[in-house]
């Protein structure tokens, strides 16, 4: 596996690529790969003839009071797993290289990024917006895998693509979980081992909206009650959000006679978690 720091070289690899047929597809993380990271690469592998990683914790998505310096880091490890998977290039920038002194463009999606996260962390998607569109003109990609984990970030990527006419394939993946039904996440490190109990409390009230709505509850109201109330049960859980949302616009819906997105963002001690499910049908 080659590893590129620099931007310039990124892009006469990926230009060389193109010029010889090959078929690039990229996974853009911010490092610290855990094995959801790893099943993205595997994917990205299957969809390409080449495949690439980033690894850039992006400064630009994390608000002054958020986690940027303590988030977990290891590109030792990164680079080792990434190898291990046939990935053939990490691309690894620098912040300098990705901002540059004199840096002034944002890339700003609309509606789709104002509820959920956008509504607890406001400048967060133009951060990714920004850092996502960056990446794609170094690595050029044909196909791009993202998680589903972060389903409103993948709902803002499509729509960027989508409004700015990139030429890239986005491909979501379904999350992957511990076995306990954790969603994995890089934060999960995080977590003592007394908050683990209660991060579990996310997947099983998601288990518990899905037997609702199977045993024809429909009421947006009610279900998140149920949720909520599982969440706080017993203590040590702040909801940041927990919300039923159209798939494709982000909205609040009242009634779920659809695929409705359920999407919860909860604080477990210094930790917020995230984590989501389709109800009522395939989006
Ligand atoms: O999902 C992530 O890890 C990040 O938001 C991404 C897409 C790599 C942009 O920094």
């Amino acid at each position: 596996m080659r590893i590129v720091e620099n931007v310039a070289e990124m892009r006469r690899l990926a230009e060389a690529w193109r010029a010889e047929g090959e078929k690039i597809a990229f996974v853009p993380t911010m490092g610290f790969l855990h094995e959801g990271h790893l099943s993205l690469l595997r994917t990205a592998r299957g969809l390409g003839t080449k495949s690439v990683i980033s690894i850039f914790v992006n400064p630009a998505q994390f608000a002054p009071t958020e986690d940027f310096a303590s988030y977990p880091r290891d590109l030792r490890r990164d680079l080792d797993l990434s190898a291990k998977i046939g990935t053939d290039i990490a691309f690894t920038p620098s912040a300098e290289q990705m901002y540059p002194e004199g840096f002034q463009t944002c890339v700003e999606v609309g509606r789709v990024t104002k509820n959920l996260c956008g509504a607890s962390r406001p400048i967060f998607f133009r951060g990714v917006a920004t850092v996502v569109t960056k990446l794609f003109n170094a690595v050029k990609p044909h196909a791009a895998v993202f998680g589903q984990k972060d389903f409103q970030q993948l709902v803002t990527i499509r729509r960027m693509v989508k409004d700015l006419n990139m030429d890239v394939e986005i491909v979501g993946h379904p999350i992957v979980r511990e076995e306990d039904g954790l969603a994995m996440s890089s934060r999960n490190t995080y977590l003592t081992p007394d908050e683990r109990p209660i991060a579990l409390r996310l997947s099983r009230s998601l288990e518990l909206a899905r037997q609702l709505v199977n045993a024809g509850q429909k009421d947006a109201g009610a279900i998140l009650k149920a949720v909520s109330d599982r969440i706080s049960e017993g203590g040590g859980a702040v909801i940041d959000y927990a919300r039923l949302c159209n798939t494709e616009t982000i909205e609040d819906v009242e009634i779920v006679d659809g695929p409705t997105l359920l999407a919860l963002a909860v604080w477990v001690g210094k930790t917020r978690l995230i984590d989501n499910c389709v109800l009522g049908g395939e989006p």
